[in-house]
């Protein structure tokens, strides 16, 4: 029986086989997506959205919990409001598909809760089930209503941290809220790089009014929009200049 969860467990068998892939082909999908500001009027066929979506959904999230949503608004009046509520930006303006990525760190309870019964019907060992059922709770939980318990925790976990290694955030609704944003920001450059992949471009959006568009969309609370994508063919100057990036030196460290 494996010592923490991060160990392999000795009876697991299972295995899936790396299938042979194309780096060239990932190099052109991932240099020619550009942020498109200007889309061609032509429809982006559904199934090819829907597609993008499910692939966007098979990013990594953490502690697999899922805590995303992705809402494609096809309604034609609640998308001119939505555009509108981007500011007017001719990305979502004249986008045939427009998109909202959508963190949902509240849900982590009751994902949990499935992913523990999930996993228990089918005989998962007990270290995994015990992530779901103690360690997740104690991680994303232990904060009480409105936060009032984060500086407790925040005190308890910095304290302990002097002695062990400790997982230290989410120790707040906001920390709750990042730690959401980043697995959902993760199936955004799935979704942008499934549609790059099928032909079609994208920009990502976070010009927009946040309070606009959760009522728009009737997003409940402790909801967050991520980010808004636009998606379509671009347009004869919908790219707006060259790329431009600093030098990689300033961001690639070695250690
Ligand atoms: C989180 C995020 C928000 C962005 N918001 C907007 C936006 O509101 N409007 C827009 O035109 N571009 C937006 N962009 C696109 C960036 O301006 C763009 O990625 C950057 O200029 C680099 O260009 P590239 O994507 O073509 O490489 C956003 C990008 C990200 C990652």
């Amino acid at each position: 029986m494996a010592d923490s969860i991060f160990d392999r467990p000795l009876e697991n068998k299972y295995h899936e086989e790396a299938p042979v892939t194309d780096f060239e082909a990932f190099r052109k999908i991932v240099e020619s997506r550009r942020s498109i500001r200007v889309y061609e009027d032509r429809a982006v066929p559904d199934d090819v959205v829907r597609e993008c979506l499910r692939l966007a959904l098979l990013a990594p999230t953490s502690s697999n919990l899922q805590c995303w949503e992705f809402h494609w608004v096809k309604n034609p009046e609640i998308k001119a409001q939505l555009a509108k509520a981007c500011f007017g930006q001719p990305a979502a303006t004249t986008a045939p598909v427009l998109m909202v990525a959508v963190a949902r760190p509240n849900l982590w309870r009751r994902h949990a809760k499935e992913m523990a019964e999930l996993l228990e019907s089918q005989g998962a060992p007990k270290a995994v089930l015990s992530y779901y059922k103690k360690l997740v709770p104690a991680a994303y939980g232990l904060m009480g209503p409105f936060g009032v318990l984060s500086p407790l925790k925040w005190l308890v976990i910095n304290l302990m941290g002097l002695f062990q290694v400790m997982p230290r955030d989410p120790m707040s609704p906001w920390g709750l809220k990042t730690w959401a944003h980043k697995t959902v920001a993760l199936a955004c450059e799935n979704l942008m790089l499934a549609f790059r992949a099928a032909g079609y471009d994208t920009c990502p959006m976070e010009g927009f009014d946040e309070v606009r568009v959760k009522r728009l969309l009737k997003l409940p609370r402790g909801s967050s929009v991520t980010m808004v994508i636009s998606a379509g063919r671009r347009a004869v100057g919908g790219v707006y200049g060259a790329r431009v990036r600093f030098p990689e030196s300033r961001f690639l460290i070695e250690h």
